[in-house]
């Protein structure tokens, strides 16, 4: 028996073009192997398009997702369209429309993946759960007194007790999922409204979860942790500022943030989720064939997860583990020289030994 899945393809820019057609052949050596088929639509989506038309996807383009199992999403943003303008046409309208208050972003030390920091990175595994809907990433401001010495902006950070309630309370699930523990990211001694209000529901929310062990920590403090000593967490959730800012750095610690995946869930399922790589278009190395596919490849793994098939998402994820482990050769920011190319052949090569 077959199962069918249509996804929607948005490469993006930069890089993220050249990543996306090697997790979509993990996809199908794997799907063959576990009897799914994935059918693609591309769209162009990109600051190309919004160079040439003025917007970064059509007017209809929420709807014209609406209808896929899961949109795949390299990455966008490009020199000479400023950042928010990539963020807020594409992005940002596709979380929010879609109900993609998860941000979810697995941390892993691979074998044969060297940390920049002394310490191993092996027994590094932990999550963080972003809140990716609402927070400080808002709309609510202005500015006033342009030009003149009483300029001023202000920006309003919103948090829902529905929104961050539901965010902890994932948080809490997946800990437990994971017999683990949660950490939230907090600031409640500087910013003296949101945050108490966080931290709050954090504890309802405990509360309800007695066999879960949690603690909040300052995201101060936390960051400093992470790098010091990445093992000691399991779940760490935040806002959406605090856990953008901590995925990055926690991708980072656990050797390059080219590997790193990350999914945007609509939980309930009432809409496609969105998976996509942690790192952007990479402008400085686009073209040279030599971005790392792992991030884009995880971050399809993390897809065939949610569509219902942890066997295939665990072999993806196997895979690129072994050709990594085996001391093989490996792109450039992991201190190889292969191309993007050489190294999902290898990737590919051990799917097919299987
Ligand atoms: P970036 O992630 O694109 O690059 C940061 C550094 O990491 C660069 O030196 C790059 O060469 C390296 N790098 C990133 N991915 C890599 C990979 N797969 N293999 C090897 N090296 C890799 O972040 P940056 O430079 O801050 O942003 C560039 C553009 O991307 C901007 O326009 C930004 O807005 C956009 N961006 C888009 C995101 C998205 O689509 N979700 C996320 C982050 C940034
Ligand atoms: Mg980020």
């Amino acid at each position: 028996m077959t199962t069918r899945y249509r996804i929607a393809l948005i490469p993006g820019d930069g890089i993220g073009t050249e990543v996306l057609p090697p997790a979509c052949a993990v996809l199908e050596a794997v799907g063959a192997r576990h009897g799914l088929e994935f059918g693609y639509d591309r769209f162009d989506w990109s600051c190309q398009r919004y160079l040439a038309e003025g917007a970064m996807m059509p007017d209809d383009g929420i709807d014209q997702l609406r209808r896929h199992d899961a949109v795949l999403l390299g990455a966008v943003g490009w020199p000479g369209v400023p950042d928010h303008v990539s963020l807020w046409g594409l992005l940002i309208p596709i979380r929010r429309e879609f109900q993609q208050y998860v941000n979810l972003r697995p941390i892993k030390g691979l074998q044969g993946v060297p940390s920049p920091l002394a310490r191993g990175t092996s027994e590094v595994d932990f999550v963080v759960v972003r809140e990716n809907v609402e927070g400080e990433y808002s709309e609510i401001g202005g500015r006033l007194h342009r030009g003149t010495p009483a300029e001023l902006a202000l920006q309003q950070a919103v948090f829902t007790r529905t929104g961050t309630e539901r965010i902890l309370t994932y948080a809490f699930e997946t800990a437990r999922e994971r017999n683990g523990s949660v950490v939230s990211a907090t600031k409640s001694n500087g910013i003296i409204h949101t945050m108490p209000f966080w931290d709050e529901i954090a504890a309802e929310t405990g509360a309800r979860y007695p066999d879960v062990a949690w603690r909040q920590e300052h995201i101060d403090a936390l960051v400093a942790k992470v790098v010091l000593d990445p093992t000691r967490f399991d779940v760490i959730v935040g806002s959406n500022l605090f856990g953008d800012i901590l995925s990055d750095l926690a991708g980072a610690v656990a050797g390059s943030i080219g590997i790193a995946p990350a999914a945007n869930l609509n939980p309930e399922r009432d809409f496609p989720s969105m998976f996509e790589p942690v790192h952007g278009s990479a402008p400085d190395i686009a073209g040279q064939g030599v971005a790392n596919p792992l991030g884009a490849i995880w971050s399809a793994a993390m897809m065939l997860d949610h569509l219902g098939h942890p066997e295939a998402g665990a072999e993806a994820v196997d895979s690129f583990a072994s050709v990594l482990a085996a001391d093989g050769p490996r792109t450039p920011d992991l201190g190889g020289t292969a191309s993007t190319e050489e190294f999902t052949l290898l990737v590919l090569d051990g799917i097919a030994a299987r």
